[in-house]
């Protein structure tokens, strides 16, 4: 058995690599499958990365058991989301983590938060269609931050969460990709970063305000506060508050730009393509108001956004053991990943893969490792179904509320902020009469 795939793995290939994966992930992911095939190695400044999009190999990354990963990147994410959070920990306290954050985003919970959803969207398109104009990214970001804000809280305080809002934007928008990517660069004594330290202690504070504002009302009891102000651990000892800020700031930051995104994406694509929009308004004419009736085609066009434009591109793990994979020994700290952007871009799986087409969607069913923008595994996305459930009552709402269009019909092109891929261009909508 060969040791290891083919791939960029000098050390001469660390720099080029890094600031490819951070400025252009798509692109260097295509360009070396199109070179090396499936699987490729590239040597990153995080470590050595082994990629694949093959279907049978993500299902061995999503289903072996998680002793074999440590997590990847821990010192990336924890200047923002601190020590304590889900997404900087494994094993027991990782697995601890999940069990608290899961039900307040899943079952009943989900169920009553729909209506939030919906005022939430009823509120924002008001306000659209009396603007008359949109930059529908930063229109998503509003309705999401009200959803996730209403999930997390369990309240409302306008003003608080209006402060907390700002605060949270100034201080994601200051976490430079190169912080993340090359974490040596987190360094009190460089500028921007300074800039950051002080944006995130402005935002704790106001966490912490807002935090014990909602923790004693009661119409936070079925929020994820109160599952972590309840939650205690083996010696009956409460969640302190650094444990407390790292789970609820990691709920608010992966909770809101993520589903922001796929949903700009999809009003994109909508209003791009009169067909699309035609046969959405179809479906949606013919199960009025609120109505729970199944919408097949709008829950393809949210999937088709996910497919096309995955938020993360990629997904990571760190080898705690040898292990083999895809006809490869990988040693013990090597790093294995799923490609995201190209597994759904495989011509076998997905024809046509650069066209946005939906009714592939109603046409077959994708496995868990072909269609895969939430990840797998013991790591997958704790939000998918509070993401999909939102983009199916806000889409719905929006399209409910009139008619739009679209600046430029051009699909926009591609950018990371942070470790998101987001649309580098504004998606302009302006009202229709
Ligand atoms: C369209 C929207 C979303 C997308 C595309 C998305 C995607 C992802 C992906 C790819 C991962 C990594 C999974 C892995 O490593 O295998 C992840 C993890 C996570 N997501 Fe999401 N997400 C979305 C929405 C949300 C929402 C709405 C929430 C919370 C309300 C959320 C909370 C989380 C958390 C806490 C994790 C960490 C899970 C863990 O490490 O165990 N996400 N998400």
């Amino acid at each position: 058995m060969s040791t290891l795939p083919p791939g960029r793995s000098s050390w001469w290939h660390i720099l080029p690599n890094t600031f490819a994966v951070m400025h252009d992930a798509p692109g260097i992911f295509s360009r070396m499958r199109a070179d090396f095939g499936d699987p490729f190695l590239l040597r990153t400044y995080n470590g050595r990365i082994v990629f694949s999009s093959e279907p049978e190999a993500l299902r061995a990354l999503f289903t072996e058991p998680t002793d074999t990963f440590d997590i990847f990147g821990r010192r990336s994410l924890t200047p923002l989301l601190g020590v304590h959070s889900v997404l900087t920990n494994d094993h027991a306290p990782h697995t601890r983590a999940r069990k608290l954050l899961i039900p307040p985003l899943h079952g009943q919970m989900l169920a009553r938060l729909q209506a939030d959803m919906r005022a939430a969207a009823e509120v924002r398109t008001a306000e659209a269609r009396a603007a008359g104009e949109i930059d529908a990214l930063a229109w998503c970001r509003g309705v999401a931050l009200d959803v996730i804000f209403r999930a997390a809280f369990g309240v409302r305080d306008p003003s608080l969460h209006q402060r907390l809002r700002v605060a949270l934007a100034r201080m994601t928008d200051a976490i430079h990709p190169a912080f993340i990517f090359i974490p040596a660069l987190q360094r009190e004594w460089l500028p921007q970063y300074r800039y950051f330290l002080a944006l995130r202690a402005e935002f704790d504070a106001l966490l912490r305000e807002a935090t014990d504002a909602a923790a004693n009302a009661p119409e936070s009891a079925s929020s994820v506060l109160s599952a972590l102000v309840n939650a205690r651990d083996e010696a009956g000892e409460k969640m302190t508050w650094p444990e407390l800020r790292d789970q609820m700031v990691t709920i608010l930051i992966a909770g809101h730009e993520t589903s922001a995104v796929a949903m700009a994406w999809a009003l994109h694509f909508i209003h791009a393509r009169p067909e699309i929009e035609e046969r959405l308004r179809a479906e949606l004419a013919a199960a009025p108001g609120d109505s729970a009736a199944e919408l097949p085609y709008l829950d393809a066009v949210c999937h088709e956004a996910l497919r096309l434009y995955p938020i993360l591109v990629e997904v990571l793990r760190q080898l705690a053991v040898p292990w083999e994979w895809c006809g490869f020994r990988l040693p013990a700290g090597y790093c294995v990943g799923a490609a995201i952007w190209t597994a759904h871009r495989r011509e076998e799986t997905y024809p046509e893969p650069e066209t946005f087409r939906p009714e592939r969607f109603l046409e077959r069913k994708f496995s868990p490792f072909e269609f895969v923008p939430f990840g797998g595994g013991h790591r997958r996305c704790i939000g998918a179904a509070f993401a999909l459930t939102e983009m199916r009552l806000v889409l719905r709402h929006f399209l409910q509320s009139g008619r739009w269009t679209l600046h430029d019909r051009t699909t926009p092109p591609i950018a990371r902020r942070a470790l998101l891929m987001v649309p580098a261009t504004p998606i302009t909508l302006r009202t229709a009469t």
